[in-house]
């Protein structure tokens, strides 16, 4: 599977104008605060962007961030903008042909974001094998990665690589393709469907099954959308197999429960994370409105007091009492639902 996937990033394509299903971002969909960043990067690093979600979690100033599957950088690159000079990216991928393009413009990028210091760094190396590429042990703030994980041979190797580079209370942030039910052998093993992003993608419970194995006890959704399969020939290959791009986080969090427990506590955002002052989105689920008592299960009391986050709200509550299972907790599909942003009161998980 690997040279499959290499050939296909590293010569079959030349830029995202010849992929075959929408799993790409549409660039008319980017957000207004990521459009300047995106006007820094070099045109060619734009061109052979594969992405298929948004990898830019609030609050990264500072923050030391590693790019699995890095590709010819584009996200490595908006990333080091977020970071700004203190922080430091890190871009892995095996492809040497993506990454002679991700490289070849370092110096470009560190002059149009007028910092003295160049703050990215890129790997050659394998996503299943993390251990060997020198990377210390919970030494990462947060971790990104854009389309790749499908692509993964060894998803289960790639999160536990995940788990031991985390700082505690770090964060796994990723978009990749799902699938609304296991994948049959004829999808998964056509190589263009593979290559697409298509034939390795997780029914979306497995994923959930293989994120708690790896010790991320409650995987939350950020945002999905459901991927349309252009090519005829190859939809007619696909059949009745619905695929989304989702992007989920992943906390590393010691004492997360793998369902939400109610125990009466509320947070209060304070309006102070930079570029969200009037409202922070955790996940599709948790809008919370800046200066609101926003009920919260213990998990999420968790995913804002014990990480980067915790100095932007107020908490209300401890883990003294427990109330049963916090209200709204599902377990049918996560995708197509409305968003936090559609449904500014909903607490639930
Ligand atoms: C769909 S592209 C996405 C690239 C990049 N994240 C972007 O958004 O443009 C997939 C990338 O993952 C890399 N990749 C796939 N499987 C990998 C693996 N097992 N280890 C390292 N890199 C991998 C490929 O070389 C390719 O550059």
């Amino acid at each position: 599977m690997h040279d499959i996937v290499k050939d296909y990033y590293g010569r079959q394509l030349a830029s995202s104008e010849d992929l075959k299903t929408s799993a790409c971002c549409d660039p008319t969909q980017l957000p207004a605060w990521l459009k300047p960043l995106l006007a820094r990067i070099h045109p060619e690093v734009l061109s052979r962007y594969y992405g298929c979600g948004l990898v830019s979690p609030a609050l990264l100033d500072g923050c030391r961030v590693l790019d699995l599957g890095c590709g010819s950088g584009r996200d490595v690159y908006a990333l080091a903008q977020l970071v700004g000079e203190r922080g430091e990216v890190v871009g892995v991928d095996m492809t040497e042909e993506q990454l002679e393009v991700a490289t070849r413009h370092r110096e470009h990028h560190r002059e149009a974001f007028g910092y003295a210091r160049d703050n990215v760094r890129f790997l050659h190396g394998y996503i299943e094998r993390l251990n060997e590429l020198g990377l210390e042990a919970g030494s990462f703030d947060v971790i990104v990665s854009n389309c790749v994980v499908n692509l993964s041979p060894d998803k289960e190797a790639v999160l536990d690589g995940v788990s031991r580079l985390l700082k505690p209370g770090g964060e796994f942030y990723f978009s990749d393709v799902y699938a609304d039910r296991r994948v049959p052998a004829e999808v998964r093993n056509d190589p263009v469907l593979y290559g697409e992003c298509l034939g390795g993608a997780l029914y979306w419970n497995d994923f959930l099954r293989l994120a708690h194995r790896s010790g991320f006890a409650d995987p939350r959704l950020v945002e999905d959308r459901p991927l349309e399969v252009t090519d005829p020939a190859l939809a007619a290959k696909v059949g009745n197999v619905c695929f989304y791009s989702a992007t989920y986080r992943l906390f590393k969090l010691d004492g997360l429960e793998s369902a939400c427990e109610d125990y009466g506590q509320a947070v209060i955002y304070r309006g102070t994370i930079p570029g969200h002052e009037s409202r922070f989105v955790l996940d599709k689920h948790h809008g919370i409105e800046a200066g609101r008592v926003f009920p919260v299960c213990g998990n999420t009391w968790r995913m804002l007091g014990e990480t980067r986050f915790a100095p932007h709200f107020d908490f209300v509550g401890n883990f003294e009492r427990h109330y049963g299972l916090f209200e709204g907790c599902g377990a049918t599909i996560p995708f197509g639902r409305t968003s936090a942003d559609d449904d500014p009161d909903c607490g639930c998980c």
